[in-house]
């Protein structure tokens, strides 16, 4: 209705134009209509004139004129002549028609008929004059005046006005409809046009065929300028000096995403509850590098989090939703816990999780296994964790944050449920290359699942581009290189580098905590590690990809090439238990621990191990104070996302001392370039690095740890998570302005307003 009204302001002037412009026309008209008939009227006069000559010539014959009178009446009796008049070839008036006007001389007659204009009124009707020659064989005998009846020609002219004006009007009609058609057919093209271009299908012909061709290229220079600016706008972002911290996160929170729900979704809760001593239940924090990241934002957003209840007393402290307040008396978000069968945990978790997705993405010499019962149970898990999140949705556009490789396929679960969330997805370990994804025999599944996702992170932009090449290789989507888009099924998904991180410790933190000397006494203390002794750490959980092996091979090689440290050396291995139910780790650590001994036996005695195996869960306290003893930090990841017990330690080091070993394999290798970059399989690489580091002079220490300090406190986990919600909240704006214009457009289809 509102489009029709629209164009009824367009169209009523048209008509309105159309009717006026054939009123001026008219006169014009007429007057030519006139010219062309007086023409004629010539011509007929012309015929008329020298048909009576004979008969003319006759009736001269008697001279009182009788029979040129009668001659002449008859003929005026024909309806289109009017009058009729004999001039002598002297100019004399000499017979003329009763019609014939009484005061009009032949000279009068005669200048009419030579005219322009030889038209005059006779009894009150219009007649055209005109003169003729009459000869006889004796040449000219005098002159006919002959007065034409004009009446005719003005109701011809009526007529045609009539014509014309019906011609106009109908005109004016098809116009209308014309425009009106066209302009239905083009509004709804543009519409969908613009909201295929917002949605970022462009006018760009999709796969298969479709669009408008013609203007593809200027459809792909607009996006592509559009995506320049936001490039340029979000590389402004993220190089900006300002520094991020939990207000800030909790201002773009209140800001750009003005107040919107956030949900996380992870396997692993920030909190388990556990069985303590006697009816006691004790709350401990998992050895975790999602945790450690996401706890924090969590707190600064006071959004909901979903995840699996694995501690044994979870079920007793929940309520009636299975939601408890976090973290412990504080109550900054809650956790909604999803619980799982012992059937679903083994085939979720362990099987497709940790047998099939950990090792092919890590690609750390564990062939991945495959079972289409996990598979099953995957499917079926991630479908309850959508369940969960459409359950804990107060809206149905919420942020979700969907954590991990146990959750490809929630991503477009979600999306089937509530179209208009904002899915954030981050994989926290690395991609492979498109080879090493392919033998997974649900790679499509996986990919499709991911890319329901409207935006996907990695840790690093090399795993971002091993994501969309397995896209290209195995989906049929469109991939825009140059801005890191991929458009599947009509839907979009952003595949970006976000660097995870820590949480800055505050002052009051660093302020609270005991002094690296103390640290250093209590550990020498409660492991008997003499005070002399040089101390280097590993903080790892029991995993084959950590390179808690090739660590060892390093200490044992280092206690060799380099014999001075052989009673002045300890290495203390934290290893938390993690995945025993899996042979695998088992294995791993039944062989680290066959290691551990056989150096212990070579270098050193009964409560004088060299390497000190602590295979129990710590909680963040008790590792911090390990970081705060330790001389050297070991970090020999074989293939890592990020690591951040690298970062830990920097963060941990408020004294500036104590050196970094960092495999070149841990994504965070790009981020610290201070610490002594290792290739973890090089054996005698590691073993140099470890003396050069235990031998480093204060000073350099000093330089080195100032700067990796710098750079994690800058390249915190709040700017990890204010550059993705940031982006998010740019794609929501798009969103809504696309959503606007959609309305805009089925309201003018409609007619509806609104
Ligand atoms: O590295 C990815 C990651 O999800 C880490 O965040 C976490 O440390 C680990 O894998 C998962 O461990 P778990 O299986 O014990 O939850």
């Amino acid at each position: 209705m509102r489009t029709f009204r629209l164009q009824l302001r367009f169209l009523l002037p048209l008509v309105v134009v159309l009717v006026g412009a054939a009123y001026l026309a008219l006169p014009i008209v007429d007057q030519l209509t006139l010219r062309w008939f007086a023409r004629d009227l010539g011509l007929r006069g012309s015929l008329v004139a020298s048909s009576l000559s004979e008969s003319i010539s006759d009736a001269l014959q008697d001279p009182k004129g009788r029979k040129l009178q009668q001659l002449f009446n008859r003929v005026v009796e024909d309806e289109r002549l009017v009058a009729i008049g004999w001039c002598s070839p002297l100019g004399e008036l000499l017979v003329r028609t009763p019609t014939f006007p009484r005061d009009m001389s032949c000279a009068d007659a005669e200048r009419l008929a030579a005219g322009a204009d030889a038209n005059l009124l006779v009894r009150g009707g219009r007649v055209h004059v005109t003169a003729h020659e009459v000869t006889a064989e004796s040449g000219p005998v005098g002159r006919l005046i002959l007065m034409h009846d004009l009446s005719f020609i003005e109701r011809r002219s009526l007529d045609t006005r009539r014509y014309l004006i019906a011609m106009i009007a109908g005109l004016g009609v098809i116009i209308a409809l014309v425009t009106m058609i066209v302009a239905q057919l083009s509004w709804r093209g543009w519409m969908k046009g613009t909201r295929a271009l917002l949605r970022g299908e462009g006018l760009v012909r999709p796969l298969g065929g479709g669009g408008s061709p013609e203007l593809e290229p200027l459809a792909m220079e607009l996006r592509s300028r559009l995506r320049d600016l936001e490039d340029e706008y979000r590389r402004g972002q993220s190089n900006g000096d300002a520094h991020w911290d939990a207000q800030r996160l909790q201002a773009l929170l209140r800001t750009q995403l003005r107040g919107d729900q956030v949900i996380v979704v992870s396997n692993r809760e920030p909190y388990l509850h556990e069985h303590g001593e006697g009816d006691t239940v004790i709350v401990r924090r998992p050895a975790s590098g999602l945790v450690t990241a996401v706890e924090p934002v969590m707190r600064a957003c006071s959004g909901t989090w979903i995840a699996h209840g694995s501690g044994g007393a979870d079920r007793e402290v929940v309520d009636r939703h299975d939601r408890v307040p976090l973290p412990p008396g504080r109550s900054d978000y809650r956790l909604r816990r999803v619980w799982l069968t012992p059937k679903e945990e083994q085939g979720y978790y362990y099987g497709f999780a940790n047998e099939g997705m950990w090792p092919l993405c890590h690609v750390a010499h564990v062939r991945p296994v495959f079972r289409e019962s996990d598979w099953e149970a995957y499917r079926a898990v991630n479908q309850r964790f959508a369940d969960a999140v459409v359950a804990e949705a107060r809206s149905d556009d919420p942020v979700v944050l969907v954590q991990d490789y146990h959750f490809a396929l929630l991503p477009a679960m979600i999306r089937r449920r509530l179209p208009r969330a904002t899915i954030l997805t981050f994989w926290h370990i690395p991609w492979p290359n498109p080879e090493s994804f392919g033998i997974c025999p649900w790679r499509e599944e996986i990919l499709q699942g991911l890319l329901g996702s409207t935006i996907l992170g990695f840790h690093t932009r090399f795993h971002g581009k091993n994501f969309i090449e397995s896209v290209d290789r195995y989906l049929e989507a469109r991939i825009e290189h140059e801005h890191s888009v991929v458009s599947y099924r009509g839907e979009e998904t952003f595949v970006e580098a976000y660097p995870i991180s820590i949480a800055w410790p505050t002052p009051e933190e660093e302020a609270a905590k005991p002094s690296p000397a103390e640290c250093r006494r209590e550990l020498g203390e409660r492991l008997g590690i003499p005070s002399d002794h040089r101390i280097a750490v590993g903080v790892d959980r029991f995993d084959y990809t950590k390179g808690i092996l090739e660590r060892l091979h390093a200490v044992e090689r280092l206690l060799e090439k380099y014999p001075q440290w052989q009673g002045r050396f300890t290495f203390v291995q934290v290893a938390a238990p993690t995945r025993a139910v899996l042979e695998e780790y088992r294995a791993f650590r039944a062989r680290i621990e066959a290691v551990a001994a056989r150096i212990n036996e070579r270098f050193g005695a009964p409560g004088k191990e060299v390497v000190r195996l602590l295979p129990q869960h710590h909680e963040p306290d008790d590792v911090d104070r390990l970081y705060r003893a330790a001389d050297v930090c070991l970090v020999t990841s074989l293939h890592d996302g990020m690591n951040l017990v690298c970062k830990e330690f920097v963060a941990s080091r408020d004294d500036e001392r104590g050196v970094l070993v960092l495999s070149r394999f841990a994504g965070a290798a790009r981020e610290l370039p201070e610490a002594l970059i290792v290739n973890p399989y090089h054996v005698e690489e590691v073993a140099d690095a470890i003396h050069r580091a235990l031998v480093m002079p204060v000073a350099e220490q000093r330089e080195r740890m100032a700067n990796l300090r710098s750079s994690v406190r800058e390249d915190n986990v709040y700017r990890w998570a204010g550059r993705m919600l940031t982006d998010a909240a740019r794609w929501r704006l798009r969103e809504r302005v696309s959503e606007r214009v959609q309305r805009h457009g089925e309201q003018g289809r409609t007619g509806t307003t609104g």
